[in-house]
């Protein structure tokens, strides 16, 4: 049998990662973790719980509670994806809202909170044939995966593609209401002091900007393929 490894992806906002890795997962008989919708599901508990003070996360009275906070995934068949569950509820949709994106990086940004999704990640990660996609995964959470991609795509591109999704699932964010967030994400995600995003030496760049869905699968499933040649 194939032995199976661990494929860490890493990059921007709303730059493709989440349909590589499902695609990727698909191909290859492993399990998809989205390691974003951990962070946005805590997200959802801080706003559920008034864990804000003016406006602010309220740190000091979320560490305290994060050992109430339970996540899982569960699959959809109707979707033919898994869902994100907080406490067993399924907050999938809830949890891409505009609301929380705007809220999420202030929570990620908590070294207790990242210590506690990190155990959880390396977790759902323990026995291989994993894909993973988020910000540290090839940094912090898999230092040692076998495949690390690193994605980038044109800002304007990035923002069409999230307007598109928000669209069809009906919020009505607006196209430059978008485009601040992911900016502003950008840099939250960069500068902050707790594992930012940083592109791992071993990791591959790839920028989708101007790939299809099916150019950049096949591209990845090539070094899938090499590596698995060389293991
Ligand atoms: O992938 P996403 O946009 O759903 O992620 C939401 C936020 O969660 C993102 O702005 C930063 C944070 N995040 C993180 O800090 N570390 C990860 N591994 C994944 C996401």
């Amino acid at each position: 049998m194939k032995r199976r490894i661990t494929i860490a992806i890493d990059g921007y906002s709303s730059c493709g990662k989440s349909t590589i890795a499902k695609e990727l997962a698909a191909k290859l008989g492993y399990s998809y973790i989205d390691s974003g919708a951990m962070y946005r599901a805590v997200t959802l508990f801080a706003m559920q719980n008034n864990l804000y003070k003016s406006g602010a996360l309220d740190t000091e009275r979320l560490i305290p509670r994060l050992g109430e906070i339970h996540i899982s995934f569960r699959f959809n068949a109707e979707r033919d994806a898994s869902d994100t569950y907080l406490n067993d509820q399924n907050v999938e949709n809830e949890i891409r809202r505009m609301e929380v994106s705007e809220k999420v990086s202030e929570v990620s940004s908590v070294k207790e909170v990242r210590t506690k999704m990190r155990t959880l990640q390396q977790d759902f990660g323990k026995n291989k044939g994993v894909v993973m996609d988020g910000r540290d995964i090839g940094t912090v959470v898999f230092p040692d995966a076998e495949l690390k991609l690193f994605m980038n795509a044109n800002l304007d591109i990035r923002a069409l593609r999230r307007f598109e999704e928000l669209k069809a699932k009906g919020d009505t964010a607006g196209f430059g209401q978008i485009k601040e967030n992911l900016v502003k994400r950008d840099y939250d995600d960069t500068h902050r002091n707790e594992d930012p995003l940083t592109k791992s030496d071993d990791a591959i760049e790839l920028d989708n900007s101007d790939l299809t869905r099916e150019q950049q699968l096949n591209l990845v499933l090539e070094r899938v393929e090499d590596l698995l040649r060389l293991l």
